[in-house]
This record gives C-alpha cells, structure tokens and sequence, in this order.
C-alpha cells in the first residue's frame, strides 16, 4: 500500500490497482502539489463536509465516472450536485469494488457552507479503509476520544492519517495519545501548516512517536511512504 500526502488532509491511498483519495482539497490548498484535474482515481472518500475537506470531490468524481462515499446527508447532497454519491454512517462497513470502508465516530462538527447557505452534512467521521491486506485509518478532523482504544482494540490499523493542527482539531500532545490508542504501525500527521493558527512541528512529533516505536512520516506535499 503506497500512501501519498497531497497537504492539509487530502492523501491517495493505491494498493492491488485500486486509487482512492481522501478529503481532496486542492482548489485553495496552499500546499497541493496536484490540480483536480491531474487525479485518476477509483473513487472519493469524505470524512465530513466542511469545505477544506469536501473539496474538489464534486468535479473529481465526474471527471473519473467514480463514486463519492460519504456520510449519508453530505452523499445526498453529492447527489444533488450530480455526482454518483453512496451513504454510509458511523459503525458501518461496506465492500465496494476492490476496497472496503468502515465509518467511526470522529469528535467535531459537518456542515458546507454555499454562498450564503450552511447546509447540515450529517455527523463526520473517521475511515478505515481496507484494501488486500491492509487497512489505513484517516481520523477526519477530531478530538482525542477515549473509544479510539477501541478501534485499535478491534482493527489492525497499518497506518493512520492523524490532525495535529490543534484549535480545531486534536493538537501534537493528543495526537500521541491517539497514535499509542489506535496502535498505529505508521502515522502521517496531517490537518497543519495549511494555514496561520495550525502550525506545528510535524518533524518533534514524529521524532516523539518514535520513542512510543511508532514510525511517523512528516511528508512534505507530494511525497509518499509505502507499508
Ligand atoms: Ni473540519
Ligand atoms: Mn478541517
């Protein structure tokens, strides 16, 4: 499995022919190194609907005739905007065309807000997607939450996306928290540095996940890591 960070929380995911990106936000992200246009894929994940998440996802999946997979509000109003959308919810799985997706609770908020409109997404979530043998875990934006023991109780996690960005989501110290709890081999620490107010030393972090035997990757926009 070939793990690509594009910045903020957008990352393609490729293993056994399968392409999936995750939250593509590259149309105002400071940091994409991709244009929607460039990404081939076989479908689109979200984890909620606001709007450094949702992204490009609309244009994405009809340039590629893909699927949107979502949280069953924010799939509705994929559909609205003609793009193929499927509904999920929190605690459910689903086998799709060579991968599979299971939504878990992710401690924040959903909405997208079009021109003067906030439109309620649904709650968000986090993704375990499974493809082969191999299973990575992109948290959303999110707290830390006692249940991430669970997860990693219940699933063997490869790696794991996780925001270190703090204000709206988990900061660097939670951050390690999660990793310990979800029992991640490999962590990517995204959701930081987009902008003013999410700043973080991404290099410290994965230099402290290495004392906890955690194999963290502070990937630069572009770059990629294989497990
Ligand atoms: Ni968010
Ligand atoms: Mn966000």
């Amino acid at each position: 499995m070939k793990i690509t960070y594009y910045g903020h929380s957008c990352v393609l995911v490729e293993a056994e022919g399968k392409r999936i990106i995750i939250d593509p936000f590259l149309t105002g992200n400071p940091a994409a190194t991709v244009s929607p246009g460039d990404i081939r894929v076989d479908a689109v994940l979200l984890t909620h609907g606001h709007g450094d998440h949702f992204g490009d996802c609309i244009d994405i999946a009809k340039a590629n005739g893909c699927p949107i997979v979502a949280v069953y509000e924010l799939a509705e109003y994929c559909k609205s905007q003609g793009a193929e959308a499927y509904g999920m919810n929190i605690g459910g799985s689903q086998a799709f065309d060579g991968f599979k997706v299971k939504y878990t609770l992710a401690f924040h908020s959903s909405s997208l807000t079009v021109g003067d409109t906030v439109i309620y997404t649904g709650e968000p979530g986090g993704i375990l997607l499974t493809i082969g043998d191999k299973t990575f875990f992109h948290a959303g934006d999110t707290g830390l939450f006692g249940d991430m023991r669970l997860i990693g109780e219940m699933n063997r996690i490869d790696a794991a996306a996780l925001p270190i960005g703090d204000s709206l989501t988990m900061g660097p110290e939670d951050a390690l928290v999660a990793a310990e709890w979800l029992r991640a081999s490999h962590v990517l620490p995204v959701h930081y540095d987009t902008f003013d107010g999410i700043r973080q030393d991404a290099s410290l972090y994965c230099e402290r996940l290495a004392q906890k035997g955690i194999k963290g990757h502070p990937l630069k926009s572009g770059e990629s890591f294989e497990i």
